[in-house]
């Protein structure tokens, strides 16, 4: 299984519902939520109110990227605002482990992540753990940024590692994915596609069907 999963962190928040519905009207079924501290991260982008409050409104899949310090202390706010998966940095979290464990007792998927500058190595103890990993592609903290080209090593490195295990896990990539790059993630082994300008810049429909189109040519 194939999904685009669109990064309203590109929206326009001001009719931020109103875009949702167009992405479920053009057959998206993922959502893709980025959670940022101004701490782990220099920005600040938003939180619970705003998840629960488009959780109200759609049945998609909240797919939570949290960029968040120690985010074990809003795993609970985070899945009763209407999570489906969360995903932490590795290396946000004092114990990945606890964290992982707590967003399973609260109901929801977990996904672990790591920075395009850490081992994809450090992903190993967790693997047998988390429902999918997260490759960033870019330094996290901001949309439109360039695909960093050594992520694409990195992804053929983790579906190996994936598949050496016999896991059933979902290996996401987020960062500069757009018509240029997404054929290159996808041969590389990615399945969960994130994309934040490539959605949200221009309009929504057409470039989600540019983008879905090649995500059919390697969904079979
Ligand atoms: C960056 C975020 C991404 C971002 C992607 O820290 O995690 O999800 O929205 O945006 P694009 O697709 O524009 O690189
Ligand atoms: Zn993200």
């Amino acid at each position: 299984m194939i999904e685009l999963a669109p990064s309203i962190l590109s929206a326009d928040f001001n009719i931020l519902g109103q875009q949702i519905k167009e992405l479920e009207a053009v057959g998206v079924k993922w959502l893709h939520i980025d959670v940022m501290d101004g701490d782990f991260v220099p920005n600040i982008s938003f939180g619970m109110p705003v998840i629960a409050s488009i959780r109200k409104e759609s049945n998609l899949f909240f797919d939570v990227h949290m960029m968040v310090t120690e985010p074990i202390r809003y795993v609970k706010d985070i899945a009763n605002a209407g999570a489906d998966m969360i995903t932490v940095h590795l290396e946000a979290c004092e114990d990945c482990e606890a964290v992982i464990e707590k967003i399973h007792k609260c109901g929801c998927k977990a996904g672990i992540t790591i920075k395009p500058s850490t081992s994809v190595g450090e992903l190993e103890p967790f693997l047998d753990m988390v429902d999918m990993v997260l490759l960033m592609s870019v330094q996290p903290g901001m949309s439109g940024q360039s695909y960093i080209a050594s992520s694409t090593e990195r992804i053929h490195q983790v579906r190996e590692m994936i598949e050496e295990r016999g896991l059933d896990i979902d290996l996401q990539v987020d960062g500069g994915i757009n018509e240029k790059t997404i054929a290159t993630v996808l041969e590389a082994g990615a399945n969960i596609i994130v994309a934040g300008s490539a959605v949200f810049d221009g309009d929504i429909s057409t470039n989600v069907k540019k983008l879905c189109g090649i995500v059919g040519e390697y969904d079979k």
